[in-house]
């Protein structure tokens, strides 16, 4: 453990145990430029004041897909609609706290039924996908079928108030190959755009497309394995365009789902101030570090990434 916690400031990063109390007494001004909570996503804004946040980029573990290796970790539900109605209630709580202006970016994967296989065979290249169980077909799905989670998910937090405003797909130039004969592989994954309020803070002007225009919604950026993290996380190049475009210098991004600091990294890069929650320490103890320490290796705000300008970072 890197040896902050209980909320004492280092380097302007505080670390805070499972409650936020310092955040209720103190909302108007972060006592901190980042601020690392460890412990449950939903518990842990449960704590937090209303309307403070400006803007969410998260990306939440994708159902059935990966063990986190800690209990309580949201995405080991053994029906679809449990992890759906977790998230959502998640979700909700993220709705609380944002601004009236404010925006939640969500990127989340699709993943497939079964097929009938129960075990998920191991896999030497990514451990933590080796799942002792699958769960079984929802209902009303087939085996083989797409679930279609990302849909699913935007339209119940559409019905939970959330305006749903875009549908970014990430095209990722540099997907894994997979052995299907009969489909064509995934190569993209949805970033949605939400937002509290009929109007909201954006920018257009901050991260322009090509010419100059306006951001299309396909976005290429490759995908970047990390080496010190055993698990999913997204590329700075894709937190980048919703920092730049929903938020500005000394405003709140929060990510509940924080895993090894992406969102963070670039919020702070921008200057703007970051409250990650994570629910599993050694996750923490990346993110802290790259916080701590890493500039963000992407393009900065402003580059485009539209998907025909072939700008397809690194
Ligand atoms: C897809 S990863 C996020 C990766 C992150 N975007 C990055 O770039 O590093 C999802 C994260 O959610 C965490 N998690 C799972 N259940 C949680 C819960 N109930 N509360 C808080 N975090 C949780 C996992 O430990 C994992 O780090």
């Amino acid at each position: 453990m890197a040896g902050s916690r209980g909320g004492i400031r280092r380097g302007g990063i505080a670390r805070l145990a499972p409650r936020v109390s310092l955040l209720a007494e103190s909302h108007a001004s972060l006592p901190a430029e980042a601020l690392l909570v460890e412990g449950d996503a939903l518990a842990s804004l449960r704590g937090m004041p209303d309307g403070f946040v400006q803007a969410t980029v998260t990306s939440p573990p994708y159902w059935s897909l990966r063990d986190y290796g800690i209990s309580g970790q949201i995405g080991l539900e053994p029906s679809l609609d449990d992890y759906l109605e977790a998230l959502a209630e998640v979700f909700a709580q993220v709705r609380r706290v944002t601004r009236p202006d404010g925006t939640f970016w969500l990127n989340v994967g699709d993943s497939f039924t079964s097929g009938g296989r129960t075990r998920r065979a191991p896999d030497r290249k990514h451990p933590v996908r080796a799942m002792k169980v699958r769960p079984p077909t929802p209902e009303g799905l087939k085996p083989k079928d797409l679930i279609g989670v990302p849909w699913r998910l935007a339209l119940a937090l559409q019905r939970g108030g959330w305006y749903l405003r875009a549908d970014v797909i990430w095209h990722q130039p540099n997907a894994m190959p997979e052995s299907v004969r009969d489909r064509p592989t995934i190569a993209h994954e949805y970033v949605f755009l939400f937002s509290k309020s009929e109007g909201y803070k954006y920018d257009r002007r901050a991260f322009p497309g090509v010419g100059g225009r306006n951001l299309r919604s396909v976005w290429s950026i490759n995908t970047r394995p990390r080496p010190e993290a055993h698990f999913a996380t997204y590329p700075e190049a894709l937190v980048q365009p919703p920092i730049a475009l929903t938020t500005g210098p000394g405003d709140i991004v929060l990510d509940p789902f924080a895993g090894s600091g992406t969102t963070g990294v670039v919020a702070l890069a921008g200057g703007r101030h970051f409250i990650g929650i994570e629910l599993n320490p050694a996750y923490l103890d990346i993110a802290e570090r790259k916080l701590r320490s890493r500039p963000p290796d992407a393009p900065a705000p402003g580059a485009a990434v539209d998907a025909d300008r072939g700008d397809l970072g690194p």
